[in-house]
């Protein structure tokens, strides 16, 4: 079997929790390749309502997970979910690779303090530590879960970064530090017991899996436009959530990953600071957040409402080379009036089929408009020919204009509110 990636096509929260859930049925393996506890993964089955931050949804079907080489981790998040899956009686197969970053105490004090000084210019991040781990990735002085599975060489690099971390946050800052060098490794040592026996060599993992043809899904957090280089910079995370990460963030080949499902909500919705062409505001914005459940599934933060945006799926799709759409929260539309899609963007004179490279010119463009008659879904949906016409109408338009044929189409947060249409 070829291997399957699945990507956030907007601003990430697309749903992939519940995409990744439905193919991970089939899937033997799944790995997530890029982010931390910054994401947000909901998976409701039946009763039970799963929020993961660190783990692939695939736990929830007791598959073979990994976490790849371009993830960062927090041992205490890592801890908790561990034990939220085994609560049920669920065993957890998981393999941790020995280059994933770990997030220090000092990584999530300085996330906090660089957004309280930067004021009204925040990046609204989700404070867990992911910025400032991921710059000493590239700094070369990040702890990697190789170091950190080893008490000693933990010890000895906490002794040898946490005294310049205290200084920065003391000195540039002006904040007393939340941290010791005694307090961290006490705190660590207990975590680095318990995670130890997860090390591993992900990549080798997931390639010899691709090999021996066993069915590899590839998770990604965050969505496409929250690239560290490609998203509405500087409003994005700090890792790679584009299929392109991946390869980097397990350490595999460009020509592994045979299946690319972009994700996109029927709506968008943005949780920070930065652009969003399509946003809608008052009473409208309120009810599909309401009816949406849009709120943060990491920070509760109510999520930023706007229209569908063409111009963003259609550059998703120039570089993610998507294969397939899954479309989620059809049902969130439901009973409206009118449904809007955005087809090009306006600044000036120009126009925009795609999103254009440059933030500030981006900030300032207006959302050009089709509007089509709303529709209401019916209680009970088999099969596509159960959806209103004016649905199909909306869905066929995303599909023409997106040039990536529609494959899934959920609408409803269980697992059964889904139309399979491969
Ligand atoms: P960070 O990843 O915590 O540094 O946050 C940077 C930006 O990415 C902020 O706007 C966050 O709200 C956004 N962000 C990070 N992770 C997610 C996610 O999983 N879903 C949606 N937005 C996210």
């Amino acid at each position: 079997m070829p291997a399957r990636i699945v990507i956030g096509a907007q601003y990430g929260d697309e749903g992939k929790g519940k995409i990744v859930d439905f193919f991970a049925e089939k899937a033997e393996l799944v790995a997530r390749f890029n982010g931390g506890n910054n994401a947000g993964h909901t998976v409701v089955v039946g009763k039970e309502t799963f929020k993961f931050h660190l783990i692939p949804s695939g736990a929830v079907q007791g598959k073979e997970c990994c976490i790849c080489a371009g993830t960062a981790i927090d041992p205490a998040v890592m801890i908790e979910e561990i034990s939220m899956i085994e609560k049920t009686g669920r065993k957890t197969k998981l393999s941790i690779d020995g280059r994933a970053q770990i997030i220090m105490p000092w990584h999530k004090q300085l996330d906090g303090a660089s957004e309280q000084a930067k004021g009204k210019q925040k990046i609204g991040t989700t404070g867990r530590g992911i910025g400032p781990c991921y710059a000493d990735r590239a700094a070369r002085q990040g702890i990697r879960f190789c170091d950190f599975a080893d008490k000693k060489r933990l010890d000895a690099k906490i002794k040898e970064i946490a005294p310049t971390k205290i200084k920065e946050i003391e000195k540039v800052y002006g904040l007393k530090s939340e941290f010791s060098v005694e307090s961290t490794i006490k705190e660590f040592s207990k975590y680095s017991s318990e995670l130890a026996k997860y090390l591993s060599d992900c990549s080798e993992k997931v390639n010899e899996s691709i090999d021996a043809k066993k069915n590899v899904l590839l998770e990604g957090a965050q969505g496409t436009f929250l690239d560290n280089d490609f998203g509405t910079y500087p409003f994005v995370t700090s890792s790679h959530p584009l299929a392109g990460g991946a390869l980097v963030g397990i350490g595999m080949g460009i020509n592994r990953i045979s299946y690319c499902t972009g994700v996109a909500k029927a709506y968008c919705t943005r949780v920070g600071s930065g652009p969003f062409i399509t946003e809608i505001e008052g009473s409208l914005a309120d009810q599909l957040r309401k009816k949406g459940a849009e709120f943060g599934t990491t920070t509760g933060r109510p999520r930023r409402i706007g229209w569908i945006d063409l111009p963003m799926l259609r550059t998703a799709h120039m570089w993610n080379n998507f294969t397939d759409l899954a479309i989620t929260k059809l049902d969130v539309l439901s009973g409206q009036k009118e449904v809007k899609a955005c087809i090009s963007y306006k600044a000036g004179s120009k126009v925009f089929d795609k999103v254009p490279y440059d933030t500030e010119v981006l900030a300032k463009c207006k959302p050009e408009y089709k509007s089509f008659k709303g529709f209401e879904l019916p209680p009970k949906i088999s099969s596509f020919d159960d959806l209103p016409q004016e649905a199909i109408d909306f869905l066929r338009f995303v599909q023409g204009e997106t040039s990536v044929p529609i494959k899934i189409i959920s609408y409803g947060a269980e697992r059964m509110q889904t139309l399979d249409l491969f």
